[in-house]
């Protein structure tokens, strides 16, 4: 779905990869997909690639690269590495070599050499390994995509929310469009809601936070302007349906946090249906059916690990009691046959049994990384119930 929305924004050659799509394109492409990616995390600008056998050539391929053009000893500096079968024995070693090679750079061109920040850098450097080549991005987007500068901590602290660009990748694996009726009835903080909504409203996602190549001294101020301008044209007019969009939670404090959240990423209030209640007794919102996504509360292992609700909270659950867990699915399975017939359900889940606790049988399964955690993005379709069924 990556490769699908890269080529929509310009890029060329897209290509899938495992975890991430390569493609091809120019400053004001990587700019578009930085504002406009809904599901990217990064935008990595490749600058040299060799093939390698020890540190030295890491440093020689570092050396060898015109950093000059991009950032000098004013920016801070970051040097991260990701490594597949890398024969090299130590991976800080191989970090530490790019850094030397990169100020060694900089301080014989301008005569000083940048300082290291891992916090906050000013320009941060990738270095990837595979067994012979190594690979070498400088980042063009800071702090990753998905940070849409919606969240506040204050809001967020202890919870598990989905990354926004998990959310969106849950809604383009779906097919969601925004003329289909959206449920989530399990919304937390609101991610797959906002993320629907703002996709709606054609919302660029980036509007409202910083990326890395402003910091760069190649930045080009007047594209970037002119590309902001016509977002914000777009999304002043994006609004042109009327959509059909809910989310509900359990917990009425989680829906105040969700509406505020909608609020902070620049939505109005009615771009989205709220409701408190818990879905085994919840109809639907809308009278023509359409989609449910979500993912449910986990009930496996919050029991098992600790005694407290940390644990629970932290894997955004309101199960206190695991063993009641199954037992809630069960009700939820039932009303969902009850009350929902028409609607089509995906459900975002770590737990292999969900389909057999919800009583239904899934009609796709797609595995998913939900941050560390191993997840099936399950697809139901939920059949409406025959007049004498019951009988
Ligand atoms: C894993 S979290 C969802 C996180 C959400 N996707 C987000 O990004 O913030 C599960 C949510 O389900 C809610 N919940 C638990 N049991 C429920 C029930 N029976 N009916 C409705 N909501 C429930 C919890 O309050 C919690 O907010």
């Amino acid at each position: 779905v990556l490769a699908v929305e890269m080529t929509a924004l310009g890029l060329t050659g897209c290509k899938a990869l495992p975890g991430g799509v390569s493609a091809e394109g120019d400053r004001r492409a990587a700019y578009r997909v930085n504002l406009h990616s809904r599901l990217a995390s990064r935008v990595l600008v490749e600058m040299g690639r060799r093939r390698y056998r020890n540190d030295d050539d890491l440093y020689k391929l570092a050396n060898a690269i015109e950093w000059e053009r991009h950032f000098d000893a004013r920016h801070s500096l970051r040097v991260d590495t990701s490594a597949t079968r890398s024969p090299l024995r130590s991976l800080n070693f191989a970090t530490l070599r790019i850094k030397d090679g990169i100020c060694d750079r900089l301080r014989d061109r301008t005569g000083e050499r940048p300082s290291i920040d891992t916090r906050a850098p000013d320009a941060r450097v990738w270095l990837f390994l595979d067994p012979r080549e190594a690979i070498v991005y400088l980042d063009f987007s800071g702090e990753p995509l998905f940070k849409r500068g919606w969240r506040s901590d204050a809001d967020d602290r202890g919870d598990a929310p989905l990354k926004e660009n998990l959310a969106a990748g849950l809604l383009a694996l779906a097919g969601w469009t925004p003329d289909i009726p959206l449920v989530d009835p399990f919304c937390g903080s609101g991610t797959i809601v906002i993320e629907a909504a703002s996709l709606a409203h054609d919302l660029a996602p980036g509007l409202s936070r910083p990326f890395g190549f402003e910091k760069l001294l190649d930045h080009d101020p007047e594209l970037w302007r002119s590309l902001r301008l016509e977002a914000e044209q777009r999304a002043r007019t994006g609004a042109t349906g009327r959509f059909r969009i809910s989310g509900s939670d359990i917990d009425a404090g989680m829906i105040d946090r969700a509406r505020r959240n909608l609020a902070r990423a620049g939505l109005p209030d009615h771009a989205v249906q709220w409701r408190t209640g818990d879905l085994s007794r919840l109809s639907p919102p809308f009278g023509e059916p359409g989609m449910i996504l979500c993912n449910p509360p986990y009930g496996e292992r919050i029991g098992a690990l600790h005694d407290g609700n940390t644990v629970g909270r932290h894997l955004g659950g309101a199960v206190r009691n695991p063993d009641s867990h199954p037992a809630v699915m069960a009700s939820i399975g039932r009303q969902l046959r009850q009350s929902w017939g028409g609607w089509r359900a995906w459900l975002l889940s770590s737990d292999p049994d969900l389909p057999l606790q919800l009583g239904m049988k899934e009609r796709r399964r797609t595995p998913l990384f939900n941050g560390a955690i191993e997840c099936r993005l399950y697809g139901f379709e939920i059949f409406a119930r025959q007049p004498g069924a019951a009988a």
